[in-house]
């Protein structure tokens, strides 16, 4: 698929505080109109970078091109940039519509103008009905929409949401995650986002960079990042999953295969790696089958071990399973009905096997 034009672009992007390197040469192209989330454990760099694309903070090196143009130079005020910061303190002594309409009044834009934009942002994130009342009389996702609202009345290019929803609840926080994707597709704007909850980033992103100390490790769809990661960290970081480490010992070009204390395990793609290399597969846990009885057809990915412990997890059943060389394999099995109940038990030897296209070979 060709690649659409940056809009937002930095280049080999590095920022140094002292002598902590907090962002260490970043390069990220986001397409227009892209929700792009940058994700990362807490102090990984990413408010870092976002401050940065704002004007807030001067890189010690690279570049920052917008719509083509470096920004550099150009100070926050400038730029066709907002930033909606996690703590989005609106003030507790105007009214909503006051919120939504400081901004444009600062800037100098004339009455009838601030009158018909705050109308439109009010209505866009659903709140005209409550134009009149304070904060304080608001619900936390009602306060996050006029948060959205005042970010998004001058109009920027670019949006830029540092953990849009961290002030809220959880159950809050799913529901406005779908509100927010609405209220921006509707509006078309570029967003890059900050977050540390891969579920977050996941329902909310079209393209994600997961960071790790400053760098960026892999940028991809959530499919991609999920099916296909990179390396260890990306794999683990990312949902749940078994990395069976080994050393390769077959290495064609589309199928290869690793050694591990589990036995010889087949996989459905290359690696163009060196024989004997360590390296590990990682495996979800819900792309490996379960079972008592030994299955007609399981490929050659076929093992046995006994079961130490199981969860039951409402809508699936989770196993961990112990091979005879003390290897953990954790196992997830959907509960599809509420009759079915499965028949394994604790300290139970079973099968458990997986297709060759179901794991990712990783050598970093
Ligand atoms: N103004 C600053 N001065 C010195 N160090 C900073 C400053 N801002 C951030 N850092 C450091 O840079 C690293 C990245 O921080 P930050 O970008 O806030 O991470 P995140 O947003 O991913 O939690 C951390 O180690 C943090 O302590
Ligand atoms: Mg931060």
């Amino acid at each position: 698929m060709a690649q659409a034009p940056g809009f937002l672009v930095t280049e080999r992007l590095v920022k140094r505080f002292d002598e902590a390197l907090a962002v260490d040469e970043v390069s990220l192209s986001i397409a227009k109109g892209e929700i792009f989330a940058l994700l990362g454990s807490s102090g990984c760099g990413k408010s870092t970078l976002l401050r940065m694309l704002a004007g807030f903070e001067t890189p010690s090196s690279g570049r920052i091109l917008l719509g083509g143009q470096d920004v550099a130079a150009m100070p926050p005020y400038e730029r066709p940039v907002n930033m909606m910061f996690q703590s989005y303190a609106l003030f507790p002594h105007l009214d909503v519509w006051e919120n939504v309409a400081f901004g444009l009044k600062r800037e100098g834009m004339p009455k009838a103008e601030v009158r018909q934009r705050t109308e439109e942002m009010l209505s866009l994130v659903q709140l005209a009905a409550f134009a009149k009342r304070k904060p304080h009389q608001l619900s936390g996702g009602q306060q996050q929409r006029v948060a959205l609202a005042r970010s998004l009345a001058k109009k920027p290019k670019l949006l830029l949401l540092d953990e849009p929803l961290g002030a809220l609840d959880k159950k809050l926080r799913e529901q406005t995650q779908f509100e927010l994707v609405n209220i921006i597709e509707r509006v078309g704007v570029t967003v890059v986002m900050v977050t540390h909850d891969q579920e977050e980033a996941m329902t909310m992103a079209n393209r994600i960079a997961v960071m790790s100390k400053g760098r960026v490790l892999q940028v991809g769809t959530p499919e991609e990042i999920y099916e296909y990661p990179a390396n260890r960290f990306v794999a683990d970081f990312i949902g749940n999953v078994n990395l069976l480490e080994g050393r390769l010992s077959v290495d064609e070009v589309d199928r290869c295969a690793i050694d591990t204390g589990v036995g010889e395990i087949h996989v459905g793609h290359g690696v163009s790696g060196t024989l004997n290399m360590p390296v590990a597969l990682a495996v979800r846990p819900e792309k490996i089958e379960i079972s008592k009885r030994r299955p007609d057809q399981a490929g050659p990915n076929l093992f046995q071990g006994r079961v130490r412990e199981i969860a039951y997890v409402g809508s699936y059943n989770s196993y961990i399973v112990v091979t005879s060389d003390g290897t953990r394999v954790k196992i997830t099995e959907a509960n599809t009905s509420r009759q079915e109940h499965s028949e394994i038990t604790w300290e139970d030897e079973v099968y458990f096997w997986w297709s060759t296209g179901a794991g990712v070979v990783l050598r970093d």
